[in-house]
């Protein structure tokens, strides 16, 4: 594992967004698995200001998003792929039809999952996959005790993670109760993972994910197992429990 310890946020998000784009510049055409949720904004804001002065070019660039709420069409602001299309995708030069999430909509959930499972195979496994992390210590939407051998599937979420994105909607009743994610499976075929996380709430469950037991009771824990896991967080988050790893 390769840690970067930032000052705060913003430095956080300048170095996460230097190591995607140093992906999209070794390999134009690779695919990058992407991610939601309020930590990597900072990221997104800064590769488009990189796109903007002509320092990165998507065109080639193909993208698979970790997650989608079931019911929610790309068009209501609290889907995921509103969120991917007004923070990031309408910004840079990516081809609309290279991005992809789970459909929402797909009344058949199953296949819905099936067709994603062969969207990512078609595209021959993720290059880079950018993961944030969950209170509770889940990734993508696998909640605690999500089965380890899992690819793309539905998930009922659990209380907090409902809680947590209620901050995003009107109510908390308005927040989807089950979600279509990418599994532990599919994230950990992925050739590099590069986790960014920010902020003093998230210090302990990323102590415990990376110094705790491998347990589906924290999902993130499993990314001890990966060989190429790269952790961008600021002191706020990993005080100085990642110390040892600074100077590899
Ligand atoms: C959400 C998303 C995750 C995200 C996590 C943390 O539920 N499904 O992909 O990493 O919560 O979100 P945040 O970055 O807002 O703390």
């Amino acid at each position: 594992m390769r840690v970067y310890k930032t000052r705060d946020y913003d430095h956080a998000s300048r170095v996460a967004a230097n190591i995607l784009s140093a992906q999209v510049i070794m390999k134009p055409d690779c695919v990058l698995g992407l991610a939601t949720g309020a930590t990597p904004e900072g990221l997104y804001k800064q590769l488009i200001e990189w796109y903007k002065k002509g320092d990165i070019d998507f065109k080639k660039v193909r993208t698979v998003n970790l997650d989608e709420y079931v019911g929610l069409d790309g068009s209501n602001d609290q889907s995921y792929r509103y969120f991917m299309d007004s923070h990031f995708f309408n910004h840079i030069n990516i081809k609309k039809e290279n991005t992809n999430l789970p459909c929402g909509t797909e009344k058949d959930t199953e296949k819905a999952c099936k067709d994603y499972n062969k969207i990512i195979k078609s595209m021959g496994g993720v290059d880079m996959q950018l993961l944030g992390l969950g209170l509770n210590g889940h990734i993508g939407f696998n909640e605690p005790g999500a089965a380890f051998d899992k690819e793309t599937h539905v998930v009922d979420l659990s209380k907090s993670t409902i809680d947590a994105n209620s901050r995003f909607f009107a109510s908390i009743d308005d927040v989807p109760k089950q979600a279509i994610t990418m599994g532990i499976k599919s994230i950990m075929q992925s050739k590099k993972v590069l986790l960014m996380v920010t902020g003093e709430n998230k210090r302990n469950i990323v102590k415990e994910a990376f110094f705790g037991p491998i347990t589906p009771n924290v999902p993130a824990s499993v990314l001890q197992l990966h060989n190429d896991v790269i952790l961008v967080g600021d002191e706020a988050a990993l005080g100085d429990n990642f110390d040892k790893y600074l100077d590899l």
